[in-house]
């Protein structure tokens, strides 16, 4: 398998007035094309710092991050946005849809601004939304405006999908059937997945586990008895 992603002695240091926090110290890793990535570990960890340095959202203070072939850490902003919108499709615990937009006008304002995006209406069926393209997301249930919000990044057919705490908001049954989508569009369109979290059973669905503790690395495995999302149980 082709490596895709490599952080190299990433280091990553909020200063607040005073007082400098090392969110990161030094974190090594690599992941394959295609694989399906779970990071876990408490909170405070440092995972969503790893995953907005991975997606261009924040800057390193030390070390590289390689992402097909080319250290982003050396991008300049212009790069950077293009790379944000072309290359990373993101998924957050909160949805962040817009709120005046309906499903469909919300997948296709961020399909619209990329090169290679794929059609809206196909993603939002793909998610199971057909009946519910015209709803706005004050209309929609958590779970379905996870699945815009899931629509929505994968519409941009981007090379990697990051997914922050994706069923920190949901139920129990909705959280899995929000995991299982999250795993099919892994197999089915072959993309590059990571996903946050702090729960430890979601992490049998995973190719790679990324164990983070306090800012550093405590373990990577790869998953020998991968689950499906229906037989995770927490
Ligand atoms: N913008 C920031 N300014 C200052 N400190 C920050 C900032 N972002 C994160 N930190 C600190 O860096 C550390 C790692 O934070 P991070 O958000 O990556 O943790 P996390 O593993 O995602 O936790 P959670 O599970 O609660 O989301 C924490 O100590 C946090 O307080
Ligand atoms: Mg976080």
């Amino acid at each position: 398998m082709k490596t895709i992603i490599e952080f190299k002695d990433v280091c990553k240091q909020y200063t607040m007035g005073e007082v400098k926090i090392d969110a990161l110290k030094d974190i090594n890793f690599t992941i394959d094309e295609g694989e399906l990535v779970i990071i876990l570990g408490a909170s405070g960890a440092g995972k969503t710092t790893v995953l907005n340095l991975l997606g261009g959202m924040d800057k390193v203070s030390g070390g590289s991050i390689i992402v097909d072939g080319e250290d982003i850490t050396k991008f300049n902003d212009t790069r950077l946005t293009d790379y944000r919108r072309e290359k990373v499709g993101f998924v957050f615990q909160f949805y962040n849809l817009i709120t005046n937009l309906n499903a469909l006008e919300n997948v296709e304002f961020a399909a619209d601004v990329c090169k290679n995006h794929l059609d809206p209406r196909e993603i939002l069926s793909k998610v199971d939304l057909s009946e519910r393209l015209y709803n706005f997301p004050s209309q929609l249930s958590g779970g379905e405006q996870q699945r815009v919000a899931i629509a929505r990044a994968v519409a941009k057919n981007p090379l990697l999908l990051l997914c922050d705490e994706p069923t920190g908001a949901l139920d129990y049954n909705t959280g899995k059937q929000v995991i299982q989508l999250l795993c099919d569009i892994n197999e089915q369109y072959g993309k590059t997945v990571v996903i946050i979290t702090h729960n430890a059973a979601i992490a049998d669905i995973g190719d790679k586990i990324i164990r983070m503790k306090s800012g550093q690395i405590r373990s990577v495995t790869l998953n020998q008895s991968k689950k499906r999302a229906e037989e995770l149980e927490w």
